[in-house]
């Protein structure tokens, strides 16, 4: 099948994912019904959809009419069996838990047609052990969002070992289709790209911050207006061509020796951890948030990375 043969697609798990990915097929023109095990959690997606919806119209990147209209083709239930029995595509977005999504690999294999694609938006669970739960592991495939999903472009499409080329290509397919940037990730490995390259960042920065080379915000700062905003234009690697690859030979044989190799989180951070210093909704964590209301301050966050796409999308 091609990804234009996709018409119908299931979503198992109406969280936070679920509702953003749910959005997104049915912004494809893709009829979904958004499946969980409670009823309270269908409803709060059905308000996130309308939220996002409303975002993606207010800031002119959907058109009003079809925001409308793909709100129309998302459908929520608690009948895993009978969703799934006409499903072209199905998404697992249920907690990060390996058993559980093994479970529901399994019962996706035995309820939804055998051709269908069954595809997990896990952060770092191994897409090769979920296919092993099915009897098609050909047709299982990662697609990892990030969140805000109906936002962020990005979707890595992950090969698990056995995932075919034609279940790789019609779900990077269908991505594309549904207005996101997919890339294929040819191996499974922990973690996957995006998150990876995050945390390989993060180490180097908690590392800084833990032996006192400046304070978090100081750290923070280099990032946000330094490199950061070329990262945004212009990736690591591309970055590494413009500089030149002597230069990078270079740099690599002096500075790599020294980069953080931290195979586990600093006592420093764990100290912030027995102080209740867990972050955001503390009110503390590497930084000093004091009363910031946290779903304020997570809205401003989002708000700006809206600003950014929109302003890169018009130029
Ligand atoms: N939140 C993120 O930033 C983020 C980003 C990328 C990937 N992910 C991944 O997406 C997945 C979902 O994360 P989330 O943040 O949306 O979680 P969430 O807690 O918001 O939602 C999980 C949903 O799964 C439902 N659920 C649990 N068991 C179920 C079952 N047996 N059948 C049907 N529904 C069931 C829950 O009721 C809940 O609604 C996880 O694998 C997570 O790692 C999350």
């Amino acid at each position: 099948m091609n990804s234009d043969g996709i018409r119908a697609a299931a979503v198992v798990g109406a969280g936070l994912m679920g509702a953003d990915i749910a959005a997104v097929l049915a912004l494809a023109g893709i009829d979904v019904t958004l499946i969980d095990i409670d009823d309270d959690q269908l409803t709060l997606a059905q308000a996130r959809m309308r939220t996002s919806m409303a975002t993606l119209s207010e800031n002119g990147l959907v058109a009003a009419e079809e925001a409308a209209h793909a709100l129309e083709r998302v459908e929520g239930t608690l009948d895993r069996a009978a969703a799934l029995n006409s499903a072209d595509f199905v998404v697992e977005t249920v907690f990060e838990d390996l058993q559980l999504k093994q479970e529901i690999f399994a019962a996706m294999d035995a309820e939804a047609p055998p051709e269908a694609i069954l595809t997990s938006n896990t952060s770092s669970l191994s897409i090769t052990a979920l296919a092993a739960a099915t009897k098609r592991p050909e047709r299982v495939v990662g697609s990892h969002f990030i969140l805000p999903g109906t936002v962020l472009p990005l979707v890595e499409v992950v090969r698990g070992e056995l995932t075919s080329d034609d279940t790789m290509q019609e779900t990077y397919d269908l991505w594309q289709r549904a207005g996101k940037q997919p890339v294929m990730v040819q191996k499974d490995i922990p973690g996957f790209i995006h998150n990876r390259l995050q945390h390989a960042l993060s180490r180097e920065a908690i590392s800084l911050w833990a032996s006192g080379v400046a304070s978090a915000e100081e750290i923070d700062a280099v990032v946000v207006n330094g490199f950061g905003l070329r990262l945004a234009r212009v990736g690591p690697l591309a970055q590494r061509d413009l500089g030149g690859m002597v230069m990078n030979v270079a740099i690599a044989a002096s500075l790599y020796p020294d980069l953080s190799t931290l195979t586990d989180a600093p006592q420093a951070m764990k100290d912030l951890v027995d102080q209740g210093a867990v972050g955001l909704e503390a009110g503390r964590g590497f930084q000093d948030w004091g009363d910031a209301d946290p779903r304020e301050t997570r809205r401003e966050v989002e708000r700006r990375l809206l600003a950014d796409l929109l302003h890169r999308q018009r130029t």
